[in-house]
């Protein structure tokens, strides 16, 4: 069975009391069981990780290479910053899918969440649905491993 592996950054662990009007009441293990559900629906292996630590996610991103067969990635305040994220998921290459997930338009919030450094590396984002924006990237990230063979 494909694994995929969804990567959360930082202060996602305080999803569900974090300010729930932006980004939904559900905690981070709700949206996992969801996750998980629609995986065993879709008959991939899933795999979570969360980290508030660059590094971390860094050594994360790269274990995924060998292991997995696709990433689903919300690299929150790390999305506007991280070089170091970005060339970790450009390392990955063309054959290992990732896709962006945000639970806001961070876009349409302060102008310093325009800055986005993963848009160019990944394969493609969903952002502002909340939790439902991984339900999605799972989604799609299914037929695109699907229709790889
Ligand atoms: C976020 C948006 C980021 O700008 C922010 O720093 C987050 C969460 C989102 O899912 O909407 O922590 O990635």
């Amino acid at each position: 069975m494909p694994l995929i592996s969804v990567i959360h950054g930082p202060n996602l662990n305080l999803l569900g009391t974090r300010e729930p009007e932006i980004y939904g009441s559900q905690t981070l293990d709700d949206i996992n069981s969801a996750l998980r559900r629609k995986a065993d629906e879709l008959g991939l292996d899933i795999e979570f990780f969360q980290s508030n630590h660059e590094g971390q996610l860094v050594d994360h991103i790269q274990s995924c290479r060998e292991r997995t067969q696709g990433i689903i990635i919300n690299a929150a305040a790390y999305t506007h910053t991280s070089v170091a994220i970005r060339d970790a998921i450009s390392a990955l290459g063309p054959d290992l899918p990732s896709i962006e997930v945000h639970l806001s338009v961070p876009g349409a919030r302060e102008a310093f969440r325009k800055n986005n450094l993963l848009e160019d590396v990944v394969r493609g984002r969903i952002e502002g649905f909340q939790g439902l924006s991984y339900l999605l990237a799972l989604s799609a990230l299914s037929t695109i491993v699907a229709t790889r063979g």
